[in-house]
C-alpha cells in the first residue's frame, strides 16, 4: 500500500487538481447578469416600465433622445453611476429648465424610480443599452 513520501505526494496532487479546478471554474464565472439580458430583452423594459412614454432613442419627447444621453456621457467613466442615480433618485434641470412643460403640460423632469418598480438588474441593463446608443 502507499506509504510516506507516496502518499504525501498523492496529497499534494489531489490539493494542486482541486486548486487547478477551482482557479478554472471561477474563470469561467458568467459576466454580470446585466450582460445575461439579450438586447432586445432590454428593449423590452423601457415598455414595461414607462420609460417610452417620455424617451425615444433619436427623437426628444418629454426626455431627451436616449442617443444624445450617450453622447453627452460618452468617455465619462462614471456615467453609468451618474444615470442609475439620475433615474433612482429623479433628475431635474440637467436637460431642460425644470420648470418648463410640454405642449400637454407634463412638467419636463425625470421622475424617481423605485427599486420595487424597477430592479436594479434590469435598470443597470437599460442604462449599458442607452449608454451603446451614441452615433
Ligand atoms: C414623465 C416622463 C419621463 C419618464 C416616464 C422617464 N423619463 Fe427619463 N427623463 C425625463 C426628463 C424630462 C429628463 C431630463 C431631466 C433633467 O433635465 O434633468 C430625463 C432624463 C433621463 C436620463 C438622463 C439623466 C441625466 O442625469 O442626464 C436618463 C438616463 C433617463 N431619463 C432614463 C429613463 C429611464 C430608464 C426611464 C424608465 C425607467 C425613464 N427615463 C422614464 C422624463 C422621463
Amino acid at each position: 500500500m502507499l506509504r510516506g513520501a507516496n502518499r504525501n505526494l498523492l496529497v499534494l496532487a489531489a490539493v494542486v487538481l482541486a486548486l487547478a479546478a477551482g482557479a478554472f471554474f471561477y474563470l469561467r464565472r458568467p459576466p454580470p447578469p446585466a450582460l445575461a439580458f439579450p438586447p432586445e430583452k432590454v428593449k423590452g423594459f423601457f415598455h414595461k416600465y414607462g420609460c417610452t412614454n417620455c424617451h425615444d432613442t433619436k427623437n426628444p419627447l418629454v426626455g431627451p433622445p436616449f442617443a444624445a444621453i450617450a453622447e453627452r456621457y460618452k468617455g465619462d467613466p462614471r456615467a453609468e453611476e451618474k444615470l442609475f442615480k439620475s433615474v433612482r433618485e429623479g433628475s431635474q434641470g440637467k436637460w431642460f429648465n425644470p420648470n418648463a412643460v410640454t405642449i400637454y403640460g407634463i412638467r419636463k423632469v425625470m421622475p424617481a424610480q423605485d427599486r420595487k418598480r424597477v430592479p436594479d438588474l434590469e435598470l443597470r441593463a437599460m442604462i449599458r443599452w442607452i449608454l451603446e446608443q451614441a452615433r
